[in-house]
């Protein structure tokens, strides 16, 4: 890949970057089409798939996380996708099985609240590994979904704070006739569990309808936002934040501010924000 990646440097091919986890879907295939606009026909998109261990605890998802390389491949094709950086754990991780891998990014601040707070270690893996996607990719632009919200505002941060010479672009989030965000983990939901997923939108637009007058009390609306996703069966409330959109502090719900939320659908976690 870094020998790809100095050839088309050479010919002054600028280079945009869609890194993602697999089990592609139509929110990828969004990045990947801002990736081309942001390059022009003349440029190369490149897409990394890799579910990177190092940001699954030892009680998440990681052996079961959904993988399908060869429909991956069949729809970065259609969607006219150059390059697909498709490395193992070895390439990524050298001497992890030994457990002599001892180098890591963190940021400090921006990651420690909501999922920072509910998965400790986290943030540590996906700066690292994106950290290291970056110095082999090396891309001019880089695009990450707004539906991860917390991870776009601690990537940009890094990218500034270790002076990664790329820009990093946030794109809106694609969502599911009913309003459901677009995840790869979706797939786990049984028919019941999906249409009970809805209820994180739902809790956004109440959220919305809730501060459309001079706002209101973010323990109240806290309060009301849970009793709502209790109503259903097996949903059950992780956390729901109010904040500022770019430094991610603390923020009165009220028009302008971010609300983001984690709810566990049955054991299926879902997260979800939007701009109030
Ligand atoms: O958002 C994701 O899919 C992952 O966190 C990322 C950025 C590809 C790093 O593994």
């Amino acid at each position: 890949m870094q020998r790809q990646v100095r050839r088309w440097r050479r010919e002054g091919v600028r280079v945009g970057f869609v890194p993602t986890m697999g089990y592609l879907h139509d929110g990828h295939l969004g990045l990947v089409r801002r990736a081309r606009r942001l390059v022009g026909p003349n440029g190369q998109v490149v897409v990394s798939i890799y579910v990177n261990p190092t940001q699954f605890s030892a009680t998440e998802d990681l052996s079961k996380y959904p993988r399908d390389l060869t429909r991956d491949k069949t729809l970065c094709a259609a969607a006219g996708v150059d390059a697909i950086f498709f490395p193992d754990d070895k390439q990524m991780y050298p001497g992890r099985a030994e457990g002599d891998y001892s180098t890591y990014v963190v940021e400090e601040r921006l990651s420690q609240g909501m999922e920072g707070a509910a998965r400790r270690t986290h943030f540590r893996g996906v700066t690292t590994v994106v950290a290291k996607l970056f110095n082999i990719v090396q891309p001019d632009v880089a695009v990450f979904g707004a539906k991860d919200w917390q991870q776009a505002a601690v990537i940009r941060r890094m990218t500034t704070d270790l002076n990664f010479p790329l820009r990093v672009v946030v794109a809106p989030t694609q969502r599911e006739r009913d309003g459901l965000a677009m995840s790869s983990r979706n797939v786990y939901l049984s028919s019941d569990e999906r249409r009970q997923a809805t209820v994180l939108r739902r809790s956004i637009q109440f959220a919305r309808r809730a501060v459309s007058g001079k706002g209101a009390s973010a323990s109240r609306l806290k309060m009301q936002i849970a009793r709502l996703i209790s109503l259903e069966p097996t949903a059950r409330l992780d956390y729901v934040e109010f904040f500022d959109p770019d430094t991610l502090l603390p923020m009165a719900p009220r028009r302008g501010a971010q609300m983001a939320l984690a709810v566990f659908i049955g054991k299926t976690r879902l997260i979800d924000n939007e701009r109030l």
